[in-house]
């Protein structure tokens, strides 16, 4: 089974993905977690990239072909051989991330991004995608306390009120798969709710 997470910065995704992590390791199952972009050794030239080395300029454009060149690897060489080995994978973000950053942040071109980032995904698509909601603000006010941030998280509170806007979006587009739930509570009580819409999925 292949779950995703999304959310806008500060979310919350690497706690509550590692959570649910030891929890379905506790319950047999297999599981592995990863993230994107960054996977291997393509992944991490790329991330670097696209987010650490503040003095590259990309284009939008070669912003999205990064992205996309990084999932690439990451599914063919990572994720569909751990699904073929019958485990469940849990990816800190996956190709929703592209509609929504490059598409609705950049302001690309939908069609082509959509296009790019189905294309990029090798023909997998998450069977579960858990959407982190929460207020910019309080997001990006959770970063404040954190070292090593990225260039995307300095961009302007414009540019990630789109990003929160359009995962609302497209999460009104597919209820059956992308399931929202509200990030701004406490730690345990977001991971509880997110267990049980796993244990439901995985049941069925
Ligand atoms: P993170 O690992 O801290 O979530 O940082 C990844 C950043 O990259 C985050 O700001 C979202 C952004 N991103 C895109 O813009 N497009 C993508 O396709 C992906 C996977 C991530």
């Amino acid at each position: 089974m292949f779950i995703t997470f999304e959310g806008v910065e500060g979310s919350g995704k690497t706690t509550q993905t590692g959570l649910l992590k030891d929890f379905l390791l506790e319950r047999g199952y297999k599981v592995t977690l990863t993230r994107e972009p960054g996977w291997g050794a393509v992944g991490k030239l790329i991330r670097r990239m696209l987010l650490e080395e503040r003095d590259l300029e990309l284009d939008p454009l070669a912003e999205l072909c990064l992205f996309c060149a990084d999932r690439v690897q990451h599914v063919r060489d990572f994720i569909k051989p751990k699904l073929e080995q019958g485990e469940i994978v849990i990816c800190d973000r996956f190709n929703d991330s592209t509609l929504v950053y490059q598409g609705y942040g950049r302001k690309l071109d939908l069609d082509l991004v959509k296009k790019l980032a189905k294309s990029s995904a090798l023909g997998l698509e998450p069977q579960l995608t858990i959407l982190l909601n929460l207020p910019v603000k309080l997001g990006l006010s959770r970063l404040k306390k954190r070292s090593g941030k990225t260039k995307m998280d300095e961009e302007p509170v414009e540019f990630h009120e789109r990003i929160r806007q359009a995962y609302v979006f497209i999460a009104q587009k597919e209820p059956g798969r992308i399931r929202v739930v509200n990030a701004a509570g406490d730690i345990k009580e977001i991971q509880e709710e997110i267990r049980s819409i796993v244990l439901e999925c995985l049941s069925k």
